[in-house]
């Protein structure tokens, strides 16, 4: 049912979608909801240029035909399509769940304009119950981890931090591994972000603070398209 929510407000995005569009193409399994979408109309004859987040997003684009361009040769983009792990009614987002969040965050930050695609589900009061992932470099990982550590104690936050993978760490495009946070709840996504930034072995994290303009959200009542509460 969550898929087919998914599938739903996917289409809907595309709703948005015109002729010529420099496309940021998220990642994710609403994100492919999108992809196979966004190729029925290019096969129609829509024209557009799609810069991937991912190598698994890219992947799916050319098995599709979707047209690519790398975010160099195309630096600037109209709008990007992606999915969320949460998200709050200012359209703060935790992304990152499938281990894209960088390359997310840089292509949304090159666009104009960004869509968020999800199901209702995905939509709390509060962020923080879906664990924050913080990219980080692999050298000096225990550092880097007891860094986090000492910067969210001064949040008053005890939060248990896994490395994904465990044993096998995941490995991000970048060549980078994650550590998810299990915060329960961000008060301050702010604040949270800017010391988490301020940590040298970490590259980036999850949280995306005004760079979502609109949520298409679906679930059992259709389709509802949320913009930021200020
Ligand atoms: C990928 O790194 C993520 O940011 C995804 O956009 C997010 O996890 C949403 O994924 P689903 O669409 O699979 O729920």
């Amino acid at each position: 049912m969550s898929d087919d929510f998914k599938r739903l407000a996917a289409v809907s995005a595309l709703e948005e979608v015109r002729n010529g569009m420099r496309l940021g193409i998220g990642t994710g399994s609403t994100a492919e909801h999108f992809v196979r979408a966004l190729a029925e109309r290019v096969a129609e004859g829509l024209e557009i240029v799609g810069v991937p987040t991912s190598e698994r997003t890219a992947s799916l684009c050319e098995s599709l035909g979707v047209p690519l361009a790398t975010l160099d040769s195309c630096p600037e983009l109209d709008l990007t399509v992606d999915g969320a792990d949460e998200l709050d009614a200012r359209l703060t987002l935790i992304k990152g769940g499938g281990g894209a969040l960088l390359r997310e965050k840089i292509v949304a930050r090159a666009s104009q304009r960004m869509l968020v695609i999800a199901d209702e589900s995905k939509q709390v009061a509060t962020l923080g119950a879906f664990p924050l992932p913080v990219e980080v470099v692999p050298f000096g990982l225990r550092a880097t981890r007891n860094a986090i550590e000492a910067a969210l104690a001064t949040f008053g936050h005890d939060a248990p931090i896994s490395l994904r993978g465990g044993d096998t760490p995941f490995v991000t495009d970048g060549q980078h591994h994650i550590l998810d946070i299990e915060l329960g709840q961000i008060k301050d996504a702010g604040a949270l972000s800017r010391a988490l930034l301020d940590i040298p072995g970490v590259v980036d994290h999850g949280l995306f603070i005004g760079i979502a303009d609109a949520a298409y959200l679906a679930g059992p009542g259709g389709v509802t398209r949320l913009v930021p509460v200020t």
